[in-house]
């Protein structure tokens, strides 16, 4: 049975056809055409499928598209744009923090709910905020680095 979905994606409305049964990342990769969210294992495991719901991160393949009606999704389209990088996706270039980037959409929107509630966190609390967020290339010790290098770029502080 098809439902109408409505919510706001990247600060816009949409509504698209859904079905009862469909995966929120099944919707917006394959309905909408944002291809940033990651599918890596389906299982709520990996993380490679973060995105934000207002405002929390959650596992989009674990979440039926239908919870999402008449609320706001940012996708990692959503938090940069080509040529106007997120201080967060500037800082991960900066710091090599990525290899393959399969991880990267989801880390970063980790990363940015972080920041959102704690503008200058521990690296303690960064490393707790993506322990959902699994990279298999990178060892996280430049991604730690990066989120705390863009924390500090935000605030204008030194991050501590
Ligand atoms: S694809 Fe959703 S947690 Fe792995
Ligand atoms: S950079 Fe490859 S999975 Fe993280």
């Amino acid at each position: 049975m098809s439902y109408e979905l409505s919510f706001r994606l990247n600060g816009e409305p949409v509504t698209t056809a859904v079905e009862a049964d469909e995966s929120l990342v099944w919707v917006l990769r394959e309905r909408l055409g944002l291809l940033g969210t990651k599918i890596g294992c389906g299982t709520g495991d990996c993380g490679a499928c973060t995105v934000l719901l207002d405002g929390r991160p959650v596992c989009s393949c674990l979440l039926l598209a239908v919870k999402a009606q008449g609320r706001e999704v940012m996708t990692i389209e959503g938090l940069g744009q080509p040529g106007r990088l997120h201080p967060l996706q500037q800082a991960f270039v900066d710091h090599g923090a990525l290899q393959c980037g399969f991880c990267g959409p989801g880390m970063l929107l980790s990363a940015a709910a972080l920041l959102a509630r704690n503008p200058r966190p521990r690296e303690e609390a960064v490393r707790e905020a993506i322990a959902g967020n699994l990279c298999r290339c990178s060892g996280y010790v430049k991604i730690v680095e990066a989120i705390l290098a863009a924390a500090e770029a935000m605030t204008g502080r030194e991050a501590v």
